[in-house]
């Protein structure tokens, strides 16, 4: 299809050129013919824009000609939660982070509200990428706490844009969550998929580092610093886990609109365990296929798709990864539907992996050197204490985190755990075996996957021991023999 549209275009613009050459006057207006100018498309009706909070999006506009938009946002200054313990006094278009979705199409012309609530502190405006006109809309919006202002702009080019505010200190203002998107479709609509969502990636910067509880000042030095402690999806850690999930089922195409608020940070966005089969770059008209990861530009977008052939959870993350895992950057898409087996299999065998001359060993010598080869029996629970935070330091600490707080909504904390403290057989079963499927722990549900970790029965008993012993768990000690016992029931 590419292949043919290029090839006529260069023929068209060769005929045309010829055209230029023998008839003298002969325009190149000839070649616009196909697609009006927006500028020219009139408008029918007027109709009040349904906006959506995230990750919601408003319906396709396909259907419906060019009309007078009337689109009504009201800024909103807020206290949420920023992740568990944590708050945050947000500053948002209609009391979210991402504020609401605007949906439009080529030729629409917007009759643009903005309010700004009386309990506002601070006055606002809006610059949204999809205005031809100085700042954006900026300077026709500028609104103090308790007004409303008035402007008009006609929708002239697709694609997807941010849209922010754009008041001094212009920074301090899209770090506070005043960033969304808006959609402007081409005439003919874009092709209709199955599922559309949206997500935006925002970082934020706090008096407190990552998860240090309590109200959370907003940290200038830090911004200026581009030195983010959180960055996150929709405006908070696990937005998009648990209850905040997307969904969609086997078979389908999932479309997200995909925007960066910044106000610093570039994405490098993801879908583990998808290729995107389509990418609008930048949120263009430019298609990218077959794509692993997309970057977005700070106050950019990108529109991906992809078909989800098997069931399971696809985890949204910026591949900037330890954003994903230690800041928050981490969305969840559940598939649900039929396994197939011929696209993915899972694990069909696990066996023991002896490599050549594996289990070949030498003979001690003496029985000096056979005890010097075996390690020290009777490890003093001071001892396994001491053995256990290494090991620990090398397998547990990524996802548990270095105090046992775990992440959440993604890793369970080992800290002051009741899950950890009723029960000390079940916990060896967990670090010799792994772990699948939900569980709750101190009244939080986590269903992430813990894989069977491949340390010795000394290991185990010190890392529990270890764990058990420190941050307000019950003090048990783990004996070697607790672990075989937990071994051989297996
Ligand atoms: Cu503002």
């Amino acid at each position: 299809m590419k292949i043919h549209h290029s090839f006529s275009l260069m023929f068209w613009r060769f005929f045309l050129f010829t055209c230029l050459i023998v008839v003298s006057g002969c325009e190149f207006r000839a070649e616009e013919k196909e697609t009006r100018p927006a500028e020219e498309i009139k408008v029918s009706q007027t109709m009040e824009a349904d906006l959506t909070l995230p990750p919601l999006v408003p319906k396709p506009t396909a259907e419906r000609a060019a009309k007078k938009l009337v689109v009504k946002m009201e800024v909103i200054e807020k206290e949420m939660e920023m992740t568990d313990g944590v708050s945050y006094v947000y500053w948002t278009f209609d009391g979210t982070v991402p504020g609401s979705f605007i949906r439009t199409k080529v030729g629409d012309e917007i009759e643009f509200h903005l309010r700004n609530h009386p309990d506002s502190k601070l006055p606002h405006n809006i610059d949204l990428h999809a205005v031809n006109g100085p700042g954006g809309g900026a300077e026709s919006s500028f609104v103090a706490p308790g007004h409303e202002v008035v402007f008009n702009f006609k929708v002239l080019n697709p694609g997807l844009y941010i849209y922010h505010c754009a008041t001094a200190p212009v920074g301090m203002h899209i770090a506070n969550g005043m960033y969304g998107l808006i959609l402007v479709e081409p005439e003919e609509g874009l092709p209709p998929v199955d599922r559309e969502y949206y997500v935006v990636q925002g970082d934020f910067y706090t008096a407190g580092d990552f998860g240090e509880p309590g109200l959370q000042q907003f940290d200038m030095k830090k911004a200026i610093e581009e030195d983010a402690d959180y960055v996150v999806f929709n405006g908070k850690v696990g937005a998009l886990t648990g209850e905040g999930k997307l969904h969609a089922e086997v078979g389908e195409t999932v479309r997200l609109y995909v925007g960066n608020g910044g106000p610093n940070l570039v994405s490098s966005f993801h879908v583990i365990g998808e290729i995107f089969d389509k990418v609008y770059m930048e949120g263009g008209s430019v298609i990218n296929e077959n794509v692993q990861t997309t970057l977005i530009p700070a106050g950019g977008a990108a529109i991906v798709e992809f078909k989800v052939e098997v069931p399971g959870e696809y985890i949204l993350v910026d591949h900037s990864i330890f954003r994903a895992f230690n800041k928050g950057a981490l969305g969840v898409l559940e598939a649900t539907g039929p396994e197939n087996e011929r696209i993915y299999s899972g694990k069909t065998q696990e066996g023991i992996y002896l490599p050549e001359g594996g289990e070949i060993q030498s003979m001690p010598i003496s029985e000096e050197e056979i005890a010097a080869s075996q390690p020290p029996e009777n490890l003093s629970k001071q001892e396994k204490i001491e053995m256990g935070k290494n090991v620990y330091g090398r397998t547990c600490v990524a996802c548990h985190q270095a105090a046992g707080q775990g992440i959440p909504n993604a890793f369970p904390p080992l800290a002051n755990a009741d899950y950890l403290n009723e029960d000390v057989d079940r916990a060896i079963d967990i670090v010799l075996h792994g772990k699948t499927g939900e569980i709750v722990v101190n009244g939080e549900t986590y269903n992430s996957v813990m894989t069977a970790q491949n340390i010795s029965d000394r290991e185990a008993a010190a890392v529990l021991t270890y764990i058990y012993n420190n941050w307000g768990n019950n003090g048990t000690e783990v004996t070697e023999e607790m672990v075989k016992a937990q071994r051989r029931s297996n």
